[in-house]
């Protein structure tokens, strides 16, 4: 391997080739050559814990050797041949991702990413209800492609030209900014109850489907009270509305207790997406459905790259490492420390307004005490733990709050370190003005 070039060369370089759009997270990137376990090391050997998992995808852990080697036996093997070719890695993996779907979900398109999976999902739906319209969530995020930043509201990734016909959107379950300024005393679920006015007053009264993230990841790990998606299921039946429940941040075992996020609240999706920690950094994505619903999409389809049989191979070796190593049982167990630990903090800094989230996907919304969202501080947050040592996600409408998606197989030494370069860089926000 040639040797790295130094930060301030690639910096440059970066510039000068990659299209501006392409935006990063930090002011001062730190040159990233090296990941293992829950470490990544920038090109002069200095260690970083990541708490983000690359946008909560490297699910097993950087390079996980298991994951790794079943990557490079498939690549020696097969590398590709498309979707019009018969090849056992994408049907395995469909068969995985049966076994471990909730109820009668058992039909798998694979795809290459979570956008794709989206789409693909959207299509099945509208097929198999011969219905149009789309519902979705305020604060939503389900991709970059025209219809899935369509289906994203959230005015940083919307689209700029007009946006796909047919969607509409519901308030979201946000409880610490309600839209319906109830407090979880006298709270009626009105969010939910909200999917019925949206059909009733925006779309034709029928129609296909509605996407919603269990957890809203991009949207700042915004959690829904426990009976929400019961409330929202019962009126999308009522209206013989399609559900699909956009796992791809919430799939496998992340929230800690399920597999899928969903399960969580109780209730059986119609069609479910996923993604991101599937590959553990290699592209794959997938939907998957009941046999009725994906026998009403007879139309071909087809997809290069989707199902090759090096992410699909790689998929199937992270959904056996997750098992085989109780991931999902470290997601709760590490999750509600990490979740004590933020709480702990959350007494001595009051700028950590909103600690939410559940397992290893977690938030913590920075504003002030009038509630104003603290996008500047939140960003010096994450500059500062990186400069510490721990790298940090950020997100939510206004770029308020602090996203911590680790590996699935952090430790609590890992959390406590997290946990103790936060400290640090809240003392320095929380004094210093920005
Ligand atoms: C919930 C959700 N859905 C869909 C997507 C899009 O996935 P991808 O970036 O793989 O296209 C994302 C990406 O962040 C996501 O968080």
């Amino acid at each position: 391997m040639t040797a790295p070039l130094n930060r301030e060369e690639l910096k440059k370089k970066r510039e000068k080739y990659i299209v501006p759009s392409v935006k990063q997270l930090y002011a001062d990137p730190p040159h990233i050559v090296k990941g293992k376990g829950q470490f990544l090391y920038d090109e002069t050997g200095r260690e970083y814990l990541d708490m983000f998992a690359g946008i909560v995808t490297v699910s097993v852990g950087h390079c996980h050797p298991k994951v790794t080697q079943r990557t490079v036996d498939q690549l020696q093997q097969l590398q590709h041949t498309s979707t019009v070719f018969m090849t056992q890695p994408m049907v395995d993996l469909a068969e995985k991702l049966a076994e471990i779907a909730p109820g009668d979900l058992c039909k798998s398109y694979v795809t290459n990413s979570g956008t794709e999976a989206n789409e693909a999902a959207i299509q099945m739906a509208r097929h198999a209800t011969g219905r149009f319209e789309v519902i979705a969530l305020e604060h939503s995020y389900h991709g970059q492609s025209h219809l899935a930043s369509s289906l994203t509201a959230n005015t940083n990734w919307r689209p700029e030209t007009p946006p796909a016909a047919g969607v509409v959107f519901a308030a979201n379950a946000y409880c610490y900014r309600c839209p319906f300024k109830k407090t979880p005393d006298n709270c009626s679920l009105e969010c939910a109850r909200d999917v019925e006015r949206v059909i009733q007053t925006q779309t034709s009264g029928k129609p296909a489907v509605m996407i919603a993230e269990p957890i809203q990841g991009v949207g700042g790990a915004i959690t829904p009270p426990d009976d929400y998606f019961k409330e929202v299921k019962k009126i999308l039946e009522k209206y013989g509305v399609l559900f699909i429940a956009d796992e791809v941040q919430t799939g496998f075992g992340r929230t800690g207790k399920h597999m899928f996020g969903i399960t969580g609240w109780g209730v059986q999706p119609d069609l479910m997406t996923m993604a991101k920690g599937l590959g553990n950094g290699l592209p794959v994505g997938a939907v998957i459905t009941t046999a009725e619903i994906a026998d009403k999409s007879q139309r071909q389809v087809i997809n290069t790259f989707g199902g090759n049989p090096v992410s699909a191979a790689t998929a199937c070796a992270v959904i056996e490492t997750i098992l085989e190593e109780k991931l999902m049982d470290n997601c709760r167990v590490v999750g509600d420390y990490l979740m004590e630990g933020l709480k702990d903090l959350q007494k001595d800094y009051p700028i950590m307004a909103d600690v939410r989230g559940k397992g290893l996907m977690i938030g913590v919304e920075l504003a002030d005490e009038n509630k104003t969202p603290l996008a500047k501080e939140t960003a010096r947050v994450v500059e500062l733990a990186k400069d510490n040592g721990v790298i940090l996600g950020k997100g939510g409408l206004w770029g308020s709050v602090l996203r911590i998606k680790p590996p699935m197989s952090i430790t609590r030494d890992n959390v406590d370190t997290c946990l103790k370069v936060l400290r640090k860089a809240l003392d320095v926000v929380a004094k210093v003005p920005v």
